[in-house]
Parts: structure tokens; C-alpha cells; sequence
């Protein structure tokens, strides 16, 4: 059993926009949290074809570079203990992707990573961004209604519900 969080040790990390050299600890993350949250959802195939489309060197590089979004990573030295990778895609502000490496899962990592993306937002004037979760990703959707999201019916998908979250004045 884990211990109660107010007595585990602060973790010391910076949150930062990615650079190119952070790619092979991205995908390391990535592999993992992915894994660890899908591997129940997902059939194998599945999972690791997304895993070699999106987080392929390449794919990755390019997503790194692209103009209207913004990857940011939290880490530690070398190792990138999560990342979030949002912006604009035609369908106004949207985080695209949010991942923790599943040890330090509840460490509030996402939400830090989460409220860079929100304030850029905010900053930038939208009213609520959204995001899309797969349905099964229980873990997931608890913590985006805990974090003020709620649910937009009208753009779910037969997989995925479309969440979205009002940003105050
Ligand atoms: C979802 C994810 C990004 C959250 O990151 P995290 O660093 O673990 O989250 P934090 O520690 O910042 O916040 C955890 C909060 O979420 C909520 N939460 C998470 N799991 C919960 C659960 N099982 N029951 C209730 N609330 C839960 C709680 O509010 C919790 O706050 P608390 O720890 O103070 O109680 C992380 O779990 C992850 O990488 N999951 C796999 C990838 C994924 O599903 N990404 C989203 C795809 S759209």
C-alpha cells in the first residue's frame, strides 16, 4: 500500500517546453503510461500501433516543431516525468495529449502540466478548451471532472467522449 501523499516526498521537477533532445525520454514515458492506461482498453495491435505512428522519432520531431501547438515536458534531469502537448487544430483550444509516467501517477504532476496549458489559454483569450478521452480511461475521466471538466455529448464519438472546461472571465 502506497503511502498517504501528504508524507511522500516532494518530487523536484521544472516543466519546460520540449526540445528535440528529449525525444528518447518522451517516447520512454510515453510507452509506459500508455501501457499502463491502455493495455485493459486497447487490443495489443492497437496499442502499439499508435504507440509507433504518434511517437515515432519522426512524428515526434514534427510535432515538436509544429507552430500552433505547444509540448511541454516536466522533468528531472534527463528523465521526463510526464508531458502535455496542446494548442489549436480547427476546433478552437484543445489539449491534445497529457501523460505521466505511472510511478509518479497522483503526484500532481498532471495537474501541474494541466494548468500551464489552461493559463496559456487563458492568456490567450478562450472562453473553454477542450480534450477527448477514450471512455474506458476511468483514471482519466475522474481526473478531468476533478479538475472542472465536463462533458460535451454533442462531440463524443462511439470510443471517445469529448470533454470541455469554461474558463472564468
Ligand atoms: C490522467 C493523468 C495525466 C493524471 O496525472 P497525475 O499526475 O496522476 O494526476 P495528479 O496527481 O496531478 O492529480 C490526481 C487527481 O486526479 C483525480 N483522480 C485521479 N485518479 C482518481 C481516482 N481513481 N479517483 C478519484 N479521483 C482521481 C484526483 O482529483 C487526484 O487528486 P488528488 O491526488 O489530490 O486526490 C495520469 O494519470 C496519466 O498519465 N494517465 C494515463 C494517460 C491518460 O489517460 N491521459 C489522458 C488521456 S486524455
Amino acid at each position: 500500500m502506497g503511502l498517504p501523499r501528504q508524507i511522500t516526498t516532494p518530487i523536484d521537477y521544472q516543466v519546460r517546453l520540449a526540445r528535440i533532445g528529449d525525444i528518447g525520454a518522451i517516447q520512454t514515458t510515453a510507452r509506459a503510461s500508455w501501457t499502463a492506461a491502455y493495455a485493459a482498453i486497447l487490443a495489443p495491435p492497437t496499442l502499439a500501433g499508435y504507440l509507433a505512428r504518434g511517437y515515432g522519432a519522426p512524428a515526434l520531431q514534427a510535432t515538436l516543431r509544429a507552430r500552433k501547438s505547444t509540448f511541454l515536458v516536466a522533468v528531472r534531469g534527463a528523465s521526463v516525468l510526464g508531458f502535455c502537448h496542446f494548442g489549436e487544430r480547427g476546433r478552437g483550444s484543445e489539449v491534445f495529449q497529457l501523460y505521466v509516467h505511472p510511478r509518479l501517477w497522483s503526484r500532481g504532476i498532471g495537474r501541474r502540466l494541466l494548468s500551464h496549458a489552461e493559463m496559456r489559454f487563458q492568456v490567450a483569450g478562450a472562453r473553454r478548451y477542450g480534450l477527448t478521452v477514450l471512455k474506458g480511461n476511468e483514471q482519466a475521466l475522474l481526473f478531468y471532472a476533478d479538475y472542472g471538466f465536463e462533458r460535451d455529448r454533442k462531440r463524443d464519438s462511439r470510443d471517445e467522449w469529448h470533454l470541455v472546461k469554461t474558463l472564468g472571465p
